[in-house]
């Protein structure tokens, strides 16, 4: 099995760091089990997300915002079983952190001692600095999530590309320098213009990864589902499909079950 890099060394957040600082780019994709988890590892993947996307793409549920502490430890786990050298971040889940920052960081301690986890990832700025705060007292390393943050769709009212307007560019900017004083090692951003995500990558220090965010950022992370064209319906303009595994699967199945009713399978070297 061929891997993407020779080099075997497990990703850190220093390293990250120094990627950042040669201008090499920083690759990033979510994984939710231990199969995908394993194959993506293998490949040579910088950075697994484990993405509170696993409420849409594996729960079936049309916002981020269902998903439980205990249901993000359970992916956290079995993505951990099967990774050796991506550095691995799970999410912390919505009503994990909001508005109390001693729950915060109960959430997070409990993510790293359960899942065995390198890092978290938390959705904000300034309004959940306290939180922030305490989670990185404690020494868990903290990326960031700015921009279009899922968590909050029902205050956004909309998945359209945000901080188009001066307003809120300006805030987004402040809020990325604040998550980088605060000790933040990295940040995504998702869905906003190329222009405004060029303007974070240069002015911070921290890696900065995006989605949807164009071509100037360190790097880039995309859900696993979408790339690997396992979902259909959803297309933004940001996602590139590097498969087509729906209709690969889809199709195998249906060979599968064909074969089932017309007795070709099992035969006899298939059979004790
Ligand atoms: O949950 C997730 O998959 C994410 C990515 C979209 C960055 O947060």
């Amino acid at each position: 099995m061929s891997t993407y890099t020779e080099d075997t060394r497990k990703v850190t957040t220093h390293r990250l760091f120094e990627m950042k600082q040669r201008g090499e780019k920083i690759s990033m994709l979510t994984a939710y089990d231990y199969s995908m988890a394993s194959i993506i590892d293998q490949a040579g993947m910088d950075v697994i997300l484990v993405g509170d996307s696993a409420s849409n793409v594996i729960a079936g549920n049309t916002t981020t915002l269902p998903m439980t502490l205990d249901q993000m430890i359970y992916h956290g786990k079995s993505v951990m079983k099967a990774v050796k050298r991506a550095l691995v971040v799970v999410d912390m889940p919505f009503g994990s952190y909001q508005g109390n920052s001693k729950e915060a960081v109960h959430s997070a301690i409990r993510i790293m001692k359960e899942t065995h986890a390198d890092c978290i990832k938390i959705e904000g700025g300034i309004e959940i600095k306290e939180s922030i705060q305490r989670i990185l007292s404690a020494g868990i390393p903290i990326m960031g999530h700015l921009g279009l943050t899922p968590q909050s769709i029902n205050k956004f009212g909309t998945y359209a590309v945000r901080a188009k307007e001066e307003a809120e560019a300006k805030k987004l900017l402040e809020d990325a320098h604040l998550l980088e004083e605060l000790g933040c090692f990295s940040l995504v951003l998702e869905k906003i213009p190329a222009s405004l995500g060029k303007r974070v990558a240069e002015e911070l220090s921290i890696p900065v990864i995006g989605i949807g965010a164009g071509g100037y950022v360190d790097g880039q992370v995309l859900v696993m589902h979408d790339m690997l064209g396992i979902n259909k319906e959803f297309s933004p303009r940001f996602l590139r499909r590097y498969a087509n595994l729906y209709d690969t699967i889809h199709d195998a199945v249906q060979h599968y079950i064909e074969d089932v009713k017309s007795k070709d399978f099992p035969n006899e070297k298939e059979s004790y």
